[in-house]
C-alpha cells in the first residue's frame, strides 16, 4: 500500500470513530483489536515523568523540508471500512518537541478551565502497537497554546497527562489552539507505553491554510475533525507506537 493509500485508510478508520455513537466506537475497537489477554500487563505504577524525547530540536521553527500534502477533498471521499489491522500499521511519526514542553504535568483528561476562551475540542482515539493491539496504561501527555497562540510556560494551563484505559483509549477535552508566528495550528503530545520509549509528536487540523507552508506539518499527524452544531469540535487520532 503506498503512502497516500495508507493515509486514506487510516483516516477512514478515524472518520468512522467520529461518526459513530460511543457504544459503537468501543465495540468497533474491540472487534478490530485482538483479545486483551494478548496485551502485556501494565505495571502498577507508571511515572508521569518522561525520559528524553527521541527528537531533540530546540525550536518550533519549521525546517526546510517540505511536508507531504494530501488534498482536503480526500477526507470527504473515504471509504467507511475501518483499516486497523491491515497494512495500515506504520508508526506515528515523531515530531519536534519545540521549546515549550513542561514536565510533571497534572493528571487530567480535561484541560478546560472556567472562562477559558476558544472553541471546545473533544479529542479521542487509541494507542496501539504495530500489530494494532491496544496499549493499556499508556501515558499521553498533551500541551498546547491558548486561543491567542500563547503558551503558559509558568504554570500548567492547557497541559496535562492521562493514561489510556484497558481498551487503549484516551479522551481529551480542550480547546482548539490558536496560531502563533511560524507554525500552523497544532497540539503537542508525548505518548509512552509502559516501560517503552517516548514518542514525541504533534497533531494537526485538516484544511488549515498554514498546513501548506509549515515545514514541520505532516499529513500523517492530522486528526479527523468534525464540527458539531454548537460550534464545538470532535476530533479523533490513533497513535501507533513503534513497539
Ligand atoms: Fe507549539
Amino acid at each position: 500500500m503506498d503512502k497516500i493509500q495508507t493515509l486514506v485508510s487510516r483516516r477512514a478508520f478515524l472518520y468512522t470513530l467520529l461518526t459513530m455513537p460511543p457504544a459503537l466506537f468501543l465495540a468497533a475497537c474491540s472487534t478490530q483489536a485482538p483479545p486483551l489477554a494478548t496485551i502485556p500487563a501494565a505495571p502498577a505504577t507508571v511515572s508521569p515523568t518522561l525520559v528524553a524525547p527521541t527528537v531533540s530540536e530546540s525550536t518550533d521553527v519549521p525546517p526546510t523540508d517540505a511536508p507531504t500534502q494530501v488534498s482536503a477533498t480526500t477526507v470527504a471521499q473515504l471509504e467507511p471500512t475501518p483499516a486497523c489491522g491491515d497494512d495500515d500499521d506504520e508508526p506515528t511519526p515523531a515530531q519536534t518537541e519545540g521549546p515549550y514542553y513542561t514536565p510533571n504535568t497534572p493528571e487530567r483528561a480535561s484541560l478546560l478551565e472556567t472562562g477559558m476562551a476558544g472553541t471546545k475540542l473533544a479529542l479521542t482515539g487509541l494507542v496501539v502497537n504495530l500489530r494494532c493491539e491496544p496499549v493499556a496504561r499508556a501515558l499521553v501527555d498533551f500541551w498546547q497554546c491558548d486561543d491567542a497562540g500563547v503558551y503558559d510556560n509558568v504554570g500548567y494551563t492547557l497541559r496535562g497527562h492521562q493514561f489510556t484505559d484497558a481498551q487503549g483509549i484516551y479522551r481529551l477535552e480542550t480547546i482548539v489552539p490558536g496560531l502563533y508566528p511560524g507554525r500552523t495550528r497544532h497540539i503537542h503530545v508525548k505518548v509512552q507505553a509502559p516501560n517503552q520509549p517516548v514518542l514525541t509528536t504533534q497533531l494537526y487540523f485538516p484544511n488549515e491554510p498554514r498546513n501548506l507552508t509549515d515545514g514541520i506539518y505532516r499529513a500523517e499527524c492530522e486528526m479527523a475533525i468534525q464540527e458539531n452544531g454548537d460550534g464545538s469540535r470532535n476530533g479523533a487520532f490513533n497513535f501507533v507506537l513503534n513497539i
